[in-house]
């Protein structure tokens, strides 16, 4: 199945080196008609004492294989071509038994904890949060694939002096019917007017530190309004995961490590690390960086102890082998921070954390900023992508008969997968009708060629042939690029589990869908000639990979569209 390793093996068998050796010296041929693997044999020459090209002759002679074309010296290299035929069938079977878990494999076991998602309670939450929600959700997906148990963990934003002035701002202008029929909005419209009418009357502001010390206090009024606040804001929330297909394992936000901070205070200076600066308690991180600041001059915790306090209670809650902070980039100081402080506990797991940062999203080249009303409304964002899909549809296949189901798979799904085909670091412009479109390197480009390989299928079921690879097989060009292509799934996963980087399954999805649409354009597939059964072979194992690949983003895939 592995060309490559096929090739190492043969290598192996003629020259003293190590397989692991072997593997890392094996490069592409500069030209691809020169073959598929070059072994550079000149790496022999002063241990042997011969001239390369001499000992690129012997291995080259010495070799034959059933799995190659050819196996030739040129020059310096022993050159293998892959025998297109064997290439073809065996990747085609792979894939056929293996199904849709073609790809899987174990690269490591164990809990890893991915905090994901993590808007504010009564904010609309924000282009930030769904890159969280998104990048975070395929991640989990895909260390699953490798064998990992990744845990999801939605770290709301539930406490804070802001909800302090929140009760004030809904003391003053607060309407229930109005909270419980729209919660975020309102409340968001509340918070707004309360930092704006605070700026001519500051008294406002001590009110707000007066609601939050209450809060804090446990007084009833407070805690249930606190408590009221965070229930419809998640149930606005989970009506958008919902809508995006992502779940979650825990919700234990900011305010679940209200009384855990106290301990990690006490441990650090137990520890002798915390020492006063100006009036606040700070961790020394040396020389030439800031110390980081655990307790306030005011006497007040911060964002910094609570995820001390975060991470030490899931470390032991779920022994992880790795935790991932999917999160902007704007806080990478904050996990550095977050590490170093860990690190000077002595608590060497420190060093399985890993922030995982992300770009902004603009429009039109501008920063978005919830402060100045600049912001894209998910919700909406959500629903439209779902109009325009359907438009598309309606156009294309007005008689399909689940249109509502397909044009949110095909809406939702051009969302997240423009969110996820771009190096996650990168910054993107957000343009609605672009994510939508059905042609270029779109969500539902790669959906669509999955419905046409789909088609196909349907068809060649008509004419009574199945997918099958044990007959005559094919070895054109078209075929042996889409299969080469399939065969590449297991290391694309790898790699992008390895990086974290769900850009790596995105783009490989748009070139298979493109090599197969390639193969669609130039080979008559339902010919019903002796190959027939193994080009619906290809269709079928091209449509499992797509599939697959597009469930590792999060994204479905509609048979028909
Ligand atoms: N609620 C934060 C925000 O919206 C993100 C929290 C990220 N997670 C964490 N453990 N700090 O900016």
């Amino acid at each position: 199945m592995n060309f490559k390793s096929k090739v190492v093996d043969l290598i192996a068998s003629q020259v003293d080196l190590s397989k692991d050796k072997i593997n890392q010296l094996i490069e592409r041929p500069k030209n691809e008609k020169l073959g598929d693997y070059a072994f550079p044999a000149f790496i022999l020459a002063k241990t042997m004492h011969k001239n390369p090209a001499e000992i690129a002759q012997t291995i080259a002679t010495n070799l034959s294989s059933e799995d190659f074309a050819s196996i030739q010296a040129v020059g310096p290299y022993v050159n293998f071509a892959i025998n297109h035929e064997k290439l073809i069938s065996q990747t085609l079977q792979t894939v056929l038994t293996k199904q849709d878990h073609f790809g899987d494999q174990v690269l490591g076991t164990g809990n890893i904890p991915i905090d994901m998602s993590s808007p504010n309670i009564a904010k609309p939450m924000s282009m930030g949060h769904l890159r969280s929600t998104v990048i975070g959700n395929s991640i989990a997906e895909t260390l699953k694939k490798v064998g990992y148990s990744p845990i999801k963990i939605n770290h709301l934003g539930d406490y804070g002096t802001q909800f302090g002035k929140l009760i004030a701002a809904y003391k003053h202008w607060g309407v229930e019917a109005d909270v419980k029929k729209d919660p975020i909005m309102s409340l968001f419209k509340y918070y707004v007017k309360f930092h704006a009418e605070a700026e001519k009357d500051p008294e406002l502001d001590d009110e707000g530190r007066a609601w939050f010390k209450k809060l804090e206090d446990n007084d009833p009024e407070a805690v249930e309004l606190w408590q009221w606040f965070r229930d419809v804001s998640l149930a606005d929330f989970n009506r958008i995961y919902q809508e995006l297909g992502v779940s979650f394992d825990s919700y234990k936000g900011e305010a679940f490590f209200n009384d855990k901070m106290q301990p990690v205070i006490d441990e650090l200076k137990d520890k002798g690390l915390l020492h006063e600066s100006r009036g606040a308690q700070v961790v020394d991180l040396g020389e030439d960086k800031k110390p980081a600041m655990i307790v306030k001059s005011d006497g007040s915790s911060i964002y910094l102890t609570r995820d001390l306090a975060a991470a030490i209670y899931r470390m032991k809650t779920y022994h992880f082998v790795k935790m991932l902070y999917v999160v902007g980039n704007e806080q990478a100081n904050h996990f550095v921070e977050l590490k170093a402080v860990l690190k000077k506990m002595g608590y060497d797991w420190s060093d399985d954390i890993y922030h995982i940062p992300f770009g902004l999203i603009t429009q039109n080249g501008q920063k978005l900023s919830t402060r100045k009303g600049n912001v894209i409304f998910l919700d909406q964002v959500l629903m439209d992508a779902v109009k325009l899909a359907r438009q598309q549809i309606d156009q294309k296949n007005p008689d399909l008969a689940d249109k509502d189901q397909v044009a949110h798979d095909v809406g939702v799904g051009a969302v997240i997968f423009h969110d996820l085909k771009n190096d996650r670091v990168e910054n993107f412009d957000f343009d609605l009708e672009e994510v939508v479109r059905f042609e270029g390197d779109t969500g539902p480009y790669v959906q669509y060629t999955n419905a046409r390989a789909q088609s196909v299928l349907r068809k060649a079921e008509q004419l009574g042939q199945e997918p099958d690879v044990t007959g005559a097989v094919m070895e054109d060009d078209w075929a042996f690029s889409v299969a080469k292509a399939l065969a590449d799934f297991p290391r694309i996963i790898a790699r992008s589990s390895q990086m974290f980087e769900p850009s790596i399954i995105a783009k490989y999805a748009l070139e298979v869908a493109k090599k197969f649409n390639k193969y669609y354009a130039n080979v008559k597939i339902l010919n019903e000639d002796e190959q027939i059964n193994a080009r619906l072979a290809l269709v079928q194992a091209t449509s499992y990979v797509l599939t697959e690949a597009l469930r590792l983003l999060g994204v479905n895939a509609p048979k028909e569209m």
